[in-house]
């Protein structure tokens, strides 16, 4: 799966851009407040409808326009091509065409383009808060197991009725019970899926921090699952029931879930560098891809911001190498281009972009991906 043609119309700094000859790895560099985190986004916005920061549109809109849009052709990895197109409004119109009929729901995007994103803002992931985390493990989840994302959806629909009964008096008792029921079998079902997941990801984790970061000792990734591990979810809800009613909302179940990693049994946010909590923050999104490549046969496409800033050279060529063995498609910025130039076993598979007030231009493009 890549990325082969995009067209970026008034994203941020770039008013109108086509870019075509991408390579299995994209270089893109120039000064700061050319462009090169705006290009990032709009391929962003193709594959999830919004931007890195959050869903609000106006952010990503040209400042003084009403709307952006980008277009995109994706080749499928055995055949075939995917075109995608995501306009946004400031007036929150959002529409999503898949071969070029509307499209209604971003999982549809989703699968076309997967994205893995690591920016600025993945420092969340140790350092925020546990949403951060639960998006990310969900995300890993989403993409091996088909089954994730409705019992997702059914795990929503059911604490939101249950909490709604919780706030209401004992005259819903028996409406509760019906939603305690449902909601103890799809929180069950979740967890399961998150921790089959979760024990595949874990080793793979373990093993890129030895590549990333060998000095650093023994790093650990643990799953918390949002309740006592002793108990079934059933179990626990039960045990809550009295404290839920008091309190008005369910207190455990996987809507609380968080991951943590360890670095000799302590939090890694707190006794980690930031160069060296990048690394792990690599570690984590690399362990994704090889998942996703091993367990589907599918990559996803990296979205890298900057990496150099916070590595020094050693570290980043690590990670570079890590990300060209994954074999993705992957994006990437630097300020200066022989930051990220050599760091690639191929460079038959490299394009370099330079980009200059908002304008992309292609230095080593590719016929075709
Ligand atoms: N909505 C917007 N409309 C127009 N311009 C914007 C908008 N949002 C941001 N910009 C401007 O777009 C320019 C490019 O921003 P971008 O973040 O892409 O730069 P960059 O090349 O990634 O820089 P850096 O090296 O500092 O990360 C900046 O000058 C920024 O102020
Ligand atoms: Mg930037």
């Amino acid at each position: 799966m890549a990325l082969q043609h995009l067209n970026i119309h008034r994203v941020r700094n770039i008013q109108s851009a086509s870019l075509t000859g991408f390579g299995r790895l994209n270089v893109f560099f120039g000064e700061n407040g050319s462009g090169k985190t705006s290009v990032l986004e709009a391929i962003h916005l193709l594959g999830m409808a919004r931007s890195f920061r959050g869903t609000s549109a106006r952010t990503l809109i040209s400042h003084g326009l009403a709307d952006c849009v980008v277009q995109g052709t994706v080749a499928r990895s055995g055949s075939g091509r995917t075109t995608l197109g995501v306009q946004r409004a400031l007036s929150g119109e959002l529409s999503l065409r898949v071969q070029g009929a509307p499209a209604k729901a971003v999982s549809e995007l989703v699968e076309h383009l997967p994205l893995q994103v690591i920016n600025a803002d993945s420092f969340a992931l140790l350092t925020g808060s546990p949403p951060a985390r639960r998006q990310y493990l969900n995300w890993g989840v989403f993409h091996v197991e088909h089954r994730f994302f409705p019992e997702w959806q059914r795990f929503q629909r059911c604490i939101k009725q249950r909490n709604s009964g919780l706030r209401r008096d004992k005259l819903a008792d028996r409406e509760l019970s019906v939603w305690t029921r449902e909601l103890a079998d799809s929180g069950q079902r979740l967890n399961d899926f998150r921790q089959d997941y979760f024990a595949d990801l874990a080793p793979r984790f373990r093993a890129l921090m030895e590549r990333l970061l060998p000095q650093l000792g023994d790093v650990e990734l643990r799953l918390r699952q949002g309740w006592d591990k002793r108990l079934s979810y059933v179990e626990a809800l039960a045990a809550t029931l009295h404290s839920d009613r008091e309190k008005g909302f369910t207190q455990v179940g996987p809507q609380r879930a968080d991951l943590k990693v360890t670095i000799e049994g302590r939090a890694a946010e707190d006794v980690l560098s930031r160069g060296q909590q990048k690394l792990v923050i690599c570690g984590l999104k690399l362990a994704q891809g090889q998942l996703m490549q091993e367990k589907m046969g599918r990559q996803c496409c990296y979205l890298v911001d900057d990496l150099p800033s916070e590595l020094d050279a050693r570290h980043c060529l690590r990670v570079c190498e890590e990300l060209d063995q994954l074999g993705a498609q992957v994006f990437i910025t630097c300020v200066e281009a022989a930051d990220l130039a050599d760091q690639w076993s191929e460079p038959a598979e490299v394009a370099m972009f330079h980009v200059e007030h908002g304008q992309v231009t292609a230095l080593v493009q590719h016929e075709q991906v």
